[in-house]
């Protein structure tokens, strides 16, 4: 077919080739979309793994680029926790998620356990659970995919802790998750490559840094730019990762072998997942009708989710990653400087860590004493309740007036609670 349009060409020129003046009019066109869509796509990882045996710690791996990430990793094997906010008890989904993923990947081995990144008391009790395994258990690695963006023009949002929601949940969530398991990771053997992922965007570029107030308890709330508030948990993410992966190496393993965990951060791209058509579609409905009109843009400019799942693939599989120090930023297969200074500045990254390590601390401790209150408070209601329903049980149950139905009917629905007195009685007299 190709061989008879060129002998065309050459024979009769390009009149003799159908639909010649469709070709010149829309040829550029279609030529420099599917380019664009090429190059938008970034970067495929070509490393292969079997990963069977190995097992990963996931957070956010139901939607989005977390789904995609899970569901590669599974198809070569890996078991997979995913750490999710509800239990599958609280949210039935859950359960055809899990069961469609194993189906699909012909993996069994995928699981889930309750760790709400927005609550500081969810994560500690997950981690606990996990530390008080003995002999401790398999972990090769962590792979932080959850995040939280707020459409603009939202008011705040604040999680279990008070704390604004995307700064909770993206950096102070995975802060503490991951310094909470950190014996669980040094103690894993030499052999064994133990890689921690954590994700980035490139908002970062646009946060701040106050280390008076790292958590923006105190500073009003951008709502017309709320990326400036996404942006600094990312960044603080970043700076976290540096600091994390210098004090895991500061702290000699017992066997005096050389660490084996890494640290690295993923900049996955700007993909068409729920939170970025949540940010496009302004959180409202009319937004939905935008988004889905201009959708032919997003497709050609905005990667997939399994076209951001690749430098996670390519972190975990290419062995380059085994004998690199951690710490690195990687984007389309490839590590980058990072654009601020400040994950660079070693004393400012440690200022940060100490700082946030001891306002969750705080926070935890205000947390505590509030849920005291609050399952006080209950069971002094549930006590008075308890009282005031014995106080109304009457001690000599009233003997029903025999010849009046409408009276009946009231005190039907008046003496309920001494139901079960007749009901015994009847019981009583059938036994009879
Ligand atoms: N989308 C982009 O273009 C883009 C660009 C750069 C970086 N990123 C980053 O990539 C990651 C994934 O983004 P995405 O667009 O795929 O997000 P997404 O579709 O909104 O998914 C977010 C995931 O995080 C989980 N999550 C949210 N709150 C949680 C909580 N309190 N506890 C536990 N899990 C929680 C969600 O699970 P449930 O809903 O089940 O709780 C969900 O699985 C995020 O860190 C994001 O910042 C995204």
């Amino acid at each position: 077919m190709p061989l008879n349009i060129l002998g065309t060409l050459l024979v009769k020129g390009t009149d003799g080739i159908p639909g010649w003046e469709y070709i010149r009019s829309f040829g550029p066109l279609v030529i420099t979309t599917i380019s664009l869509k090429y190059y938008f796509g970034g970067v495929k990882n070509t490393w292969e793994r079997d990963l069977h045996g190995k097992v990963y710690l996931v957070t956010g791996g139901t939607a989005g680029l977390g789904r995609s990430v899970v569901e590669e990793l599974a198809k070569r094997g890996a078991q997979l926790i995913l750490l999710t906010s509800t239990t599958p008890e609280e949210n039935p989904w859950l359960v055809d998620y899990i069961d469609d993923l194993r189906n699909d990947t012909e993996n069994i081995l995928i699981y889930t356990e309750k760790c709400d990144l927005s609550s500081l008391y969810s994560i500690r009790k997950f981690a606990t659970s996990w530390l008080d395994n003995t002999p401790p258990r398999r972990l090769d690695g962590v792979i932080c995919l959850a995040g939280e963006s707020i459409p603009i023009g939202f008011p705040r949002q604040v999680s279990i802790d008070g704390v604004e929601r995307q700064i909770a949940i993206n950096y102070l969530g995975h802060f503490h998750l991951l310094t909470l398991l950190s014996p669980a990771l040094r103690v894993q053997p030499p052999d064994r490559d133990v890689q921690i992922l954590m994700t980035t965007c490139f908002t970062q570029a646009m946060g701040d840094i106050d280390l008076n107030d790292p958590l923006w308890l105190n500073k009003r709330y951008p709502s017309k730019n709320p990326w400036r508030i996404f942006g600094s948990s990312k960044l603080m993410l970043l700076m976290f990762a540096k600091e994390f992966q210098k004090k895991i190496e500061q702290q000699p393993r017992k066997d005096n072998l050389p660490h084996n965990v890494r640290i690295n951060i993923i900049n996955p791209g700007i993909m068409r997942s729920p939170s970025t058509r949540r940010i496009i579609s302004f959180g409202a409905v009319w937004g939905l009708f935008l988004y889905l009109i201009l959708y032919p843009i997003w497709f050609i400019f905005l990667k997939s989710c399994t076209q951001g799942a690749q430098s996670y693939l390519h972190v975990l599989q290419n062995p380059k990653f085994q004998e690199l120090k951690g710490g690195n930023l990687i984007s389309d297969c490839k590590i980058y400087n990072t654009a601020r200074n400040e994950p660079n500045d070693e004393e400012m990254c440690k200022q940060l860590y100490d700082k946030t390590n001891k306002m969750i601390d705080e926070l935890e401790k205000k947390s505590a004493i509030e849920r005291k209150k609050l399952s006080t408070k209950k069971e002094k209601e549930s006590i008075s309740s308890k009282n005031n329903k014995k106080d109304k049980m009457p001690l000599f149950p009233e003997k029903k007036p025999e010849k009046k139905p409408d009276s009946t009917a009231t005190t039907n629905t008046s003496t309920t609670s001494t139901k079960p007195s007749s009901g015994s009685t009847r019981k009583r007299n059938s036994k009879k």
